[in-house]
């Protein structure tokens, strides 16, 4: 995820999860935001100062509803016109209630009503009975039919008042793929596409302690699974790492025999894979029903059987209108080798991946690959995060396999 350039907005409101705004914050600039501007309800200052978000923040920070900068313009026009995007959090029942109505008694929800035409996420969180409660239900009702309007919502835990259930503050990985998506310059470039996304590498078992398995560190493909998200696809990831987010599906596998029976089920409603799982090619032959002892086998040989190849399984089975991106992985003659597996496994494109390199690939943050095509171009992706990778890979394969 990369908010490079943008400005977002965050309008805390007074509850106790105001505390985490502190956090989301610092996170934004971390994830590139060029400004964060915060604003605060007096409630809200109760709880966390302005003097902590303003260092966190770098830029002063308001309550008063009639705050101005120091030109003399009223804050939540400097908002309106400046912020990318606006994030309420926390958003309490009583500014849910606000929002619902139109309001405009205090400096959040005064800017919330001028903030027209951009995007708006609302991050509610509160005790289980209000979150419960059919007039605050009422309330985000009528918020989610705004245009332009996001609402994350609470998922169950252990709440601040000492009871147990909905409400909590949504996690921070999902409120900013929320964001990610509703300032995304093509949010809307993969709509109505149904893609499947695999990563992460499978493990074998060889006894209920030991497996065979491989470096995969599952990035690559859950930043592409973020990113077609982030275009507007319909995304299931079938993977043996989770994301820290809950905003697609996701199935969670260890064996390349699991990852096959779940691709099974659901390719022929797919539109897109993008097959960036390291799939083991073997497996042991016969897996220990219990933990192998060091005294049953003092030089002990593994037997293994070879798994079947998915993706070339996939292939066989393609329809018109499925495409299929494979992801090879090798250590030397890489475009050879990566081409005659475009041409083994039946693929409409293949991403080429040098993993004898240790800037890259493998358990690193960025990447470099080729992304072969049917039409025999060869896309050089330069080495970058794999977050920018990712989004410069679907960019390309849109332009080159989907753009009609
Ligand atoms: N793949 C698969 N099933 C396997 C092995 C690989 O579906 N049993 C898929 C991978 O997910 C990847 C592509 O095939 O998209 C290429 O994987 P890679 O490991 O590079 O190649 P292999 O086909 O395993 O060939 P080799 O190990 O000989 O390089």
């Amino acid at each position: 995820m990369d908010l490079t350039g943008k400005t977002i907005a965050v309008a805390v409101t007074g509850g106790i999860a105001a505390y985490k705004a502190c956090d989301f914050v610092r996170e934004l600039y971390r994830r590139n935001a060029e400004r964060v501007l915060c604003i605060m309800t007096p409630n809200a200052a109760e709880f966390v100062t302005t003097l902590t978000l303003q260092a966190l923040s770098r830029y002063p920070v308001f309550t008063e509803t009639l705050a101005v900068d120091h030109g003399g313009i009223p804050i939540h026009i400097v908002i309106a016109q400046q912020a990318d995007a606006l994030v309420v959090l926390p958003a309490t029942a009583d500014s849910l209630c606000k929002l619902a109505h139109g309001a405009a008694d205090n400096l959040v929800t005064t800017s919330v009503i001028t903030f027209t035409g951009k995007p708006v996420i609302v991050v509610p969180a509160m005790n289980t009975r209000m979150w419960d409660h059919p007039l605050t239900r009422q309330n985000l009702d009528t918020i989610r039919q705004l245009p332009n309007y996001v609402i994350v919502e609470p998922t169950s835990g252990n709440l601040a008042c000492g009871e147990t259930g909905d409400g909590h503050l949504a996690d921070q990985e999902t409120i900013l793929q929320a964001l990610y998506q509703s300032v995304h310059p093509e949010k809307n470039l993969f709509k109505g596409i149904k893609a499947i996304v695999t990563a992460g590498g499978t493990s074998e078992p060889i006894d209920p302690v030991r497996v065979i398995s491989n470096r995969s560190s599952g990035k690559m493909g859950l930043a592409l699974a973020d990113e077609l998200y982030a275009m507007g696809a319909t995304v299931t990831l079938i993977s043996t790492k989770p994301p820290n987010h809950r905003l697609y599906d996701v199935i969670t596998v260890k064996t390349a025999s699991d990852m096959q029976t779940e691709l099974n089920t659901r390719f022929e409603d797919t539109d897109l894979l993008l097959m960036a799982a390291a799939i083991s090619d073997y497996t042991p032959a016969n897996p220990a029903e219990h933990k192998i002892k060091r005294e049953q086998q003092l030089t002990p040989t593994l037997a293994l059987t070879p798994n079947p190849d998915i993706l070339a399984s996939l292939g066989q089975r393609k329809r018109t209108g499925q495409l299929l991106v494979g992801f090879a992985a090798e250590s030397q003659d890489l475009l050879k080798n990566a081409t005659d597996k475009f041409h083994r496994k039946n693929l409409d494109a293949i991403a080429a991946n040098d993993i004898s390199r240790t800037d890259i690939g493998f358990e690193a943050d960025q990447n470099e690959m080729t992304l072969i095509l049917a039409n025999g171009n060869h896309h050089k992706l330069e080495r970058d995060r794999k977050d920018r990778i990712a989004r410069n890979l679907l960019l390309t394969l849109h332009e080159q396999l989907l753009k009609s």
